[in-house]
Parts: C-alpha cells; structure tokens; sequence
C-alpha cells in the first residue's frame, strides 16, 4: 500500500514533469496529480508517464488537468510553478513574476487541501516559501522549501569527484539562502565520519565551495534556455519521501525561523528533521564563528528581497 493517498505537483514543466516521473516510479502515492495552466501539458506528461508503469511497475495512478480542484484531498502539494532563470539572471530577478503565481496556488492551497503538507521549490525559493506560507495561512511546521539537498547534493558530488569515492559517502550542509550567499558548512561536512579539511587543502575545498555556490548558474548557462531540473527532483522527492514514509530524515531545507540561529520572521535553509508532519524541529547546530557571520549575511540577502516581496501588496 502507497504511504499517501495524493501528491499534487503545481506546475508541469521540466521541473514539475520530472518529478511526477520520480514520484510514481517511488510508489509514495496513489496518485500523482500535475497541475498546469497550459491545457494539454500537464495531461500529455501524466499520460506519458502512465505509460511507463508497465515497465517500471508501480501502481502510482498519474492525473494531469487545469484546474486546481485537483488539490482537494492532496496529502503533500509540491508547487514547483514559475518562471526559470535564463543565462545572466539571478533567482531574485523572477520575484515579481513567480510571487504572482504563488498567490493564487498558495490561496487555492488554503481552501482546498489546508492539510497538506507543502514543498515549495519556485524561486527565489526562500522568499516564495514565506510567501508562500504567509498567503496560505498553513501552520510554518506544514510549509518548507527545497534548497539546502540541492546545494548539498551540488557540493557532495564535487567533493566526491575531487577525492574519487562514493558520493553517497560524503555528507554535509549547504546552509542559508538558496542563492549566490549559500553557505557550505565544511564544519560539519565528511565522507564516512572523515573530516573535509583532513583530505583536501584549503584551495581545493575552496574551488568546490566556490563552484557550488554557482551550480544552478552553471547548468542554466550550459543548458542556455531554462535551468537545472533533474538533480533538484532527485532533491524534492527525497523530501516528499522523508514526509510519506515519516522518516525523520535530518536535511536542509528551507524553515520558518522562530528565534533559531538568532532569526526570525524569515524562512531560510537550515538543519531540520523531517516527517510525516512537516518539520518536526530545526536543529540549531554549533557553527564556526566565520559560518555564522556568513549564515547571517545570507538571512540579510533573503531579507532584502523580502522587502522587495513586501512592495508587492499583502500576502
Ligand atoms: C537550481 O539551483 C533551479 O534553483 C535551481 O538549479
């Protein structure tokens, strides 16, 4: 039996299309329902994907339509619409545009699946999810935001590359906002309980850091129209996955700060458990004092945009 009934992907693009794919081929839900505006694609996509049941044999049901009725019922919702960025954009530089399709998903969110489990991906991510969460009205434990696995997960394959082993072996945080000011934690990151610094020189670890803070920018210039979305789907299922099977997962991810790391009223990347219920806790762990500076010059940028986002009326 599937651990959920539904999971709802806003948004049927390269995004919301991968990750319905990885979804069914979990068998997390019994149905996957795509949501787009654009008449055709989301249905086009849940149908192709069907068609690979046979072969991949899950039993995950996947929908695809126009309408936002879909929601009713939904256990997790993924909103994963909006613009990406294009070469020489910033994930800022969408805000205005994506925050105006978050409105209304966020709304809809409030009257028909107010249960739900949120994710929300669309960028800036930070800022989308408070958004996100302040126009649904959902409890913070129940609204999260994908950053942090996507970064970590940038920063452990380089790392894993450097040293040649397994990536699955090398562990970390990326921490703070998912933009240019994220920052890898090197403190906390190792490969089987070996400490970073113990295997690379301060140069190398300093290349890789460097090298992930512009993974997304990287991709979306080699890509040239459009930007990453099969290592971010790996990333939100991991998280829709942590929520359906309550699996206390310890990840990064986009948090409502409540006085943690000395913050507030903002949602930024920090350590959280999560569950069945969203996030259970955020974990405050120790950071270096040139980490901490650095977290809070990021929770500065995500504040900056906020007040961007605030300019643009009442959520
Ligand atoms: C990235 O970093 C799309 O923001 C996403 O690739």
């Amino acid at each position: 039996m599937s651990a959920l009934h539904k999971v709802v992907v806003l948004g049927a693009g390269n995004i919301g299309g991968s990750l319905a794919q990885r979804l069914a081929e979990m068998d997390l839900a019994e149905e996957v329902a795509l949501v787009d505006i654009i008449d055709g694609l989301p249905q086009g996509k849940a149908l192709d994907i069907q068609e690979s049941a046979p072969i991949l044999e899950f039993s995950t049901q996947v929908t695809g339509g126009t309408s936002l009725d879909a929601l009713e019922g939904a256990d997790v919702v993924v909103e994963t619409a909006g613009l990406a960025r294009k070469p020489g954009m910033s994930r800022s530089d969408l805000l205005e545009k994506n925050a105006a399709i978050v409105r209304g998903h966020a709304e809809a969110v409030r009257t028909k699946a107010p249960r739900a489990i949120s994710i929300v991906v669309t960028n800036p991510v930070d800022v989308m999810t408070y958004f996100f969460r302040e126009v649904s009205q959902l409890p913070p434990q129940q609204v999260f935001g994908e950053s942090g696995t996507l970064d970590t997960a940038r920063f452990r394959t380089f790392v894993a590359e450097a040293l040649h082993v397994a990536p699955r072996d090398v562990t970390g945080f990326v921490l703070g906002t998912h933009g240019d000011t994220m920052v890898p934690i090197l403190s906390l990151t190792s490969v089987s309980g070996v400490p970073l610094s113990r295997l690379l020189p301060p140069e190398r670890l300093g290349a890789i850091v460097e090298r992930t803070k512009q993974g997304g920018g990287e991709i979306v210039s080699l890509l040239k129209s459009g930007s990453a979305f099969y290592a971010p789907t790996a990333s939100q299922a991991e998280l829709v996955r942590a929520v359906a099977n309550d699996e206390h997962r310890l990840l990064p991810a986009a948090a409502h700060l409540n006085g943690e790391f000395g913050e507030r009223g903002v949602y930024v990347g920090v350590p959280v458990v999560l569950g069945r219920r969203g996030v259970e806790r955020i974990v405050e762990v120790e950071l270096t004092p040139a980490e901490r500076a650095a977290f809070a010059a990021s929770v500065q940028a995500v504040r900056a945009d906020l007040q961007v986002l605030s300019k643009l009326g009442p959520g």
